[in-house]
């Protein structure tokens, strides 16, 4: 079963991750994440760092992608683990279309048509809202930030990230990032080990 958490930076994440990684650990999930740490990620972040034009940015992202269905969760799924990865393709159809306004006439169809064939969809997505100011007030002021950190770029994403929400409402679950973090992590370790143990009973054909 494939768990995707995704949300804006300064959404708790890696937070929530550390906890899950806790609260499930009688699972023996996979924890992962996109850009990976193989050396496609490590180019991922150089483009990023780079300012590389957006187009290249995504066809990383996406190559990232494909690198890590190939290697970690395709084999993880055949072997019937529970896989949780740390931002997957719901953060390209979210982030990209924002940089590539203006670019391309329908970023989001074209970062659509670039997975379809061989993308792998999760069973369940947990998206982590709260309001932007909130998301950037909780960013580390010391550390470097990436271009994305910033207000009129992370409410764009949020946006797409919501009508992503709405249009699929049987995978999306919103979770409330304001509340507090154990609330949070507990809320999504039930649901995460709700929808494993009865998928493990009733497994897909
Ligand atoms: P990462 O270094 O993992 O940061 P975080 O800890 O916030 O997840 O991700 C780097 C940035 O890349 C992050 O701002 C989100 C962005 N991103 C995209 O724009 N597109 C993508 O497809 C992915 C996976 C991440």
């Amino acid at each position: 079963m494939l768990i995707t958490i995704e949300g804006i930076d300064g959404s708790g994440k890696s937070t929530l991750l550390a906890r899950l990684g806790e609260l499930l650990a009688d699972l023996d999930p996979l924890f992962t994440r996109e850009p990976g740490a193989t050396w496609v990620g490590e180019a991922v972040r150089r483009a990023v760092a780079a300012r590389m034009d957006p187009i290249t940015e995504a066809l990383l992202f996406s190559a990232d992608h494909a690198a890590h269905i190939d290697t970690l969760i395709r084999p993880a799924l055949d072997a019937g683990k529970l896989v949780i990865s740390d931002r997957y393709s719901d953060s390209r159809f979210a982030y990209q279309p924002v940089v590539l306004d203006g670019i391309l006439p329908d970023p989001l169809l074209w970062l659509r048509q670039i997975h379809a064939g061989w993308s792998i969809r999760p069973d369940r997505t947990f998206l982590l809202v709260l309001p932007v100011e909130d998301a950037l007030s909780r960013l580390d002021p010391a550390a470097k930030r990436e271009y994305f950190e910033d207000d009129r770029i992370l409410s764009g994403v949020q946006e797409n990230y919501l009508n992503l929400a709405a249009d699929d409402p049987a995978r999306f679950v919103i979770v409330d990032a304001l509340l507090p973090a154990e609330e949070v992590a507990q809320f999504v370790a039930d649901e995460i080990r709700t929808g494993f143990l009865s998928s493990r009973r009733h497994p897909r054909a």
